[in-house]
């Protein structure tokens, strides 16, 4: 068997390359990323000096994330995903994680309801094409990200995601990728923060607030630019408001949680930094 060890940034161009030859798109960025975050645990497993698999631990608070997990095809079947599943699930442990959480491909859900995870809720994904101006009578109060939201967007954000995310935000929001929506006292209503990969982590307590930063990122867009909300099903209301602006849904995919159930607010959730970390 193959042994597995952890990801190092000088293991980054030869995983992306496994994975790209692969057709599982372009993760050069996210690797980067998770070999240099305290919170993560990025693992590989290698044979004979060749990356065979992947798999990212991420540590939120009391919430782990795992995501990223491939195998070579050469090597699937024989127990190797599953052993870098579990490598990565006793690592969040020992960290603290109470709650797992991982996004499921259809070859991946089989494996992990074997490993004691279960189908949450789901991930709706929608798109729509941008504007040209801000449609009339939008509100319009969103503005470019200040080192100062930061306590405000940490606070909205456990609550949505009952996450601790901070170590994301700071290391991803900048005047330059983030967008908030100020809400009274120095608290936060909303906020995007565009991570390198693209992807727009999302969250506003309202409908009025996620609209504000979803109409102000169709703008940036222009009419000839599309652009994505990650939504979960509890948000019926979000959903069927999104699809009557015009947004139309691209696909779905199942969140899976093991342990501990989670306080957090699925409708406060509009988009996500990707499906490895939430
Ligand atoms: C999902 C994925 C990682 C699984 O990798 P894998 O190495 O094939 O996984 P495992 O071998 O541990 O388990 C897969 C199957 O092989 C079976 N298996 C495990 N050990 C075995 C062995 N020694 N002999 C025969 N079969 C075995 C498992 O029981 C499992 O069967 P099931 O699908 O009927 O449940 C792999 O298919 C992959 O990379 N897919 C593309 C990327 C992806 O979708 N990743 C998941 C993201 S959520």
């Amino acid at each position: 068997m193959p042994v597995l060890r952890p990801m190092l940034p000088s293991d980054v161009d030869a995983a992306t390359e496994m994975i790209l030859s692969n057709d599982w798109g372009v993760r050069r960025d996210f690797l980067a990323f998770a070999t240099s975050q305290p919170a993560c645990t990025p693992m590989v497993a290698e044979s004979d000096g060749a990356i065979v698999g992947t798999g990212v631990g991420t540590l939120n608070g009391a919430v782990g994330w795992i995501g990223t997990i491939f195998v070579d095809p050469g090597w699937r079947g024989q127990g190797l995903g599953r052993a870098i599943t579990q490598s990565i699930i006793d690592r969040l442990d020992s960290g603290g994680a109470r709650t797992l959480v991982l996004v499921a491909t259809a070859d991946g859900r089989r494996l992990y309801s074997t490993m004691g995870f279960e189908v949450q809720t789901r991930y709706r994904i929608l798109e729509a094409p941008g504007f040209a101006t801000l449609p009339a009578g939008a509100p319009n109060a969103v503005r470019a990200f200040r080192p100062d939201d930061v306590d405000g967007m940490v606070a909205l954000d456990r609550i949505g995601s009952g996450e601790e995310r901070g170590h994301l935000i700071r290391r991803f929001a900048t005047p330059d990728t983030a967008k908030v929506l100020p809400g009274p006292d120095g608290s936060v209503d909303g906020f995007v923060i565009r991570a390198p990969w693209g992807g727009g982590a999302t969250v506003a307590r309202s409908f009025d607030a996620a609209t504000a930063i979803i109409d102000e990122r169709r703008v940036k867009a222009g009419p000839e630019g599309r652009v994505r909300v990650g939504l979960l099903q509890e948000n019926e209301d979000g959903l069927a408001r999104l699809e009557a602006a015009g947004f139309t849904p691209q696909w779905a995919a199942p969140r899976m949680v093991r342990g501990e159930p989670m306080a957090w607010h699925p409708e406060w959730i509009w988009g996500q930094f990707n499906h490895a970390i939430g």
